[in-house]
């Protein structure tokens, strides 16, 4: 049985994917807030490896680092001759590996772990199964030409076809399963004997044909194995990603006002029962639990919301925040690494960097806290109960006690004792009359110049 034996996967990432003309490596472009790469190691992880080798080209260690961070080993491809060539650079990785190999594309975002399984499974009673599927147009892709039984027989390349070739529909998606040991032997058989004088891993296959070993080809649901070459394609992916989470998100009991217009990443976790707004976005890192409110034109990245609070419009919750049950955040509001305990709440207007409020504190609009000197970040601590008023600064290091009252435009730079008013602000005077008899003597001077001009 396939299933049951060891697996090794090599994920081919050297392209220098020149289409999409961006200085950052293809396989680092994201969807869903997270790195193509990732996307596709995540998927083959669900299968149990027993080891995973991404090829890298000779410039790209910021792809070595991103794979090694995923727990896989880099080989590198120098220089990248094709995709065949980049499996062969896999093998001195795959040293003493006995089992079976799934070999795939590095730039198919949108593969599914339960894809995956299919593939190896359809590989029972053959030598080789292969990834395919039907898209709407074949255009550059490879195309699978099957014997009378269904059987794959060989792979052609869009460039190297003939017209009738060019006519099949069903194509190579980039994903191989075949034993380690036949893997090494085909691949020393590769030769660039073609339109683009590149090692073609596509040619394992006449390869398998022609020691009479069975090659199957395995039709995965065309939006699975959606190849990103260009930014247009990437778009086009993250559409597809979009829809999808909007969809299990929904399943999952998440209220979408208008679920066209809100972006999840692949780690968005929400709660059922959570409303969200129109124009919504939520970067990587965002956790939120049932029974939240979300309203609409919010931002929030690295944050868990727990439940009864209430967040928006127009708030941005950046990494670091932790916002308590039943807090408010209201609008034009902004943390970065804030904890706010229950009950609090910070209206309108506000900075909370660096900052912990305690429950129930009460934050005026306005307030600042002014975490940063020029040269370092600095804590402030609001205690439980207090009320920071309106147009508050407070310039960090800071502390205000619990239930203590900072009146509003004050400066804050010292501690505050709990319970204690705390105002900085020059006292008020006042003048009886003033204004009136200011109003008449400019009244008379702007008639007296009226009457000369
Ligand atoms: C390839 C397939 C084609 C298939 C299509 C599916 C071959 C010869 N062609 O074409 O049959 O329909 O994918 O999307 O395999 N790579 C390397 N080293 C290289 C070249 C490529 O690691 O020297 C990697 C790339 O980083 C990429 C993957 O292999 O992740 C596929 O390469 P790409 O150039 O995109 O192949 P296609 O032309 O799309
Ligand atoms: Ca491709």
């Amino acid at each position: 049985m396939t299933e049951t034996r060891p697996l090794a996967v090599i994920v081919l990432a050297a392209g220098q994917g020149t289409r999409m003309k961006s200085p950052l490596p293809k396989v680092l472009h994201p969807v869903g807030g997270r790195p193509i790469l990732g996307a596709i190691l995540e998927a083959a992880s669900a299968l149990g490896p027993q080891r995973t080798i991404v090829v890298v080209g000779p410039r790209q260690a910021e792809v070595a680092a991103f794979a090694a961070a995923k727990g896989a080993a880099a080989a590198v491809q120098d220089p990248p001759h094709g995709t065949g060539h980049a499996a062969q650079c896999a093998l001195p990785a795959l040293e003493g590996f006995a089992g079976e190999v799934l070999i795939l594309y590095g730039d198919t975002p949108l593969l599914t772990a339960e894809t995956l399984t299919r593939l190896v499974a359809a590989k029972a009673g053959a030598a080789l199964a292969l990834l395919g599927f039907t898209p709407d147009d074949p255009g550059p892709y490879g195309r699978l030409i099957l014997d009378a039984d269904g059987g794959l027989v060989k792979i052609v390349e869009a460039k190297d076809a003939s017209a009738e070739e060019r006519a099949v529909r069903l194509c190579n998606a980039g994903g191989f399963v075949l034993d380690a040991g036949l893997l090494r032997e085909l691949l020393g058989e590769l030769t660039a004997d073609n339109a683009q004088g590149e090692y073609y891993l596509t040619d394992i296959v006449t390869g398998a044909r022609r020691r009479g070993l069975k090659a199957v080809a395995f039709d995965a649901p065309a939006d699975d194995v959606m190849g990103v070459n260009s930014q247009q394609e990437r778009a086009a992916a993250e559409a597809v990603f979009q829809a999808r989470a909007r969809a299990a998100h929904m399943a999952a009991g998440v209220m979408l006002a208008d679920p066209a217009t809100v972006y999840f990443s692949a780690d968005t976790a929400i709660g059922p029962g959570t409303a969200i707004g129109q124009n919504v976005v939520f970067g990587p890192g965002v956790s939120i639990a049932a029974g939240v409110t979300i309203k609409p034109f919010c931002h929030l990245e690295g944050v868990s919301v727990a439940a009864g609070a209430t967040i928006g419009p127009f708030a941005r919750l950046r990494p670091g925040s932790v916002i308590g049950e039943d807090v408010h955040i209201g609008n034009f509001v902004e943390t970065k690494a804030a904890t706010l305990e229950k009950g609090a709440k910070a209206n309108h207007l506000t900075y909370l960097g660096d900052v912990s409020v305690g429950a129930g504190a009460n934050i005026g609009a306005g307030t600042i806290t002014c975490n940063y000197d020029g040269f370092f970040k600095h804590r402030t601590e609001i205690g439980a109960g207090a009320f920071v008023g309106s147009n508050t600064a407070l310039v960090a290091p800071v502390r205000i006690g619990a239930g203590a009252s900072i009146g509003a435009g004050s400066t804050i730079t010292k501690d505050v004792a709990a319970d204690a008013l705390a105002l900085e602000r020059s006292a008020q005077s006042e003048k009886p009359g003033w204004a009136a008899r200011f109003r008449a003597l400019m009244g008379a001077r702007k008639a007296a110049a009226a009457k000369k001009d």
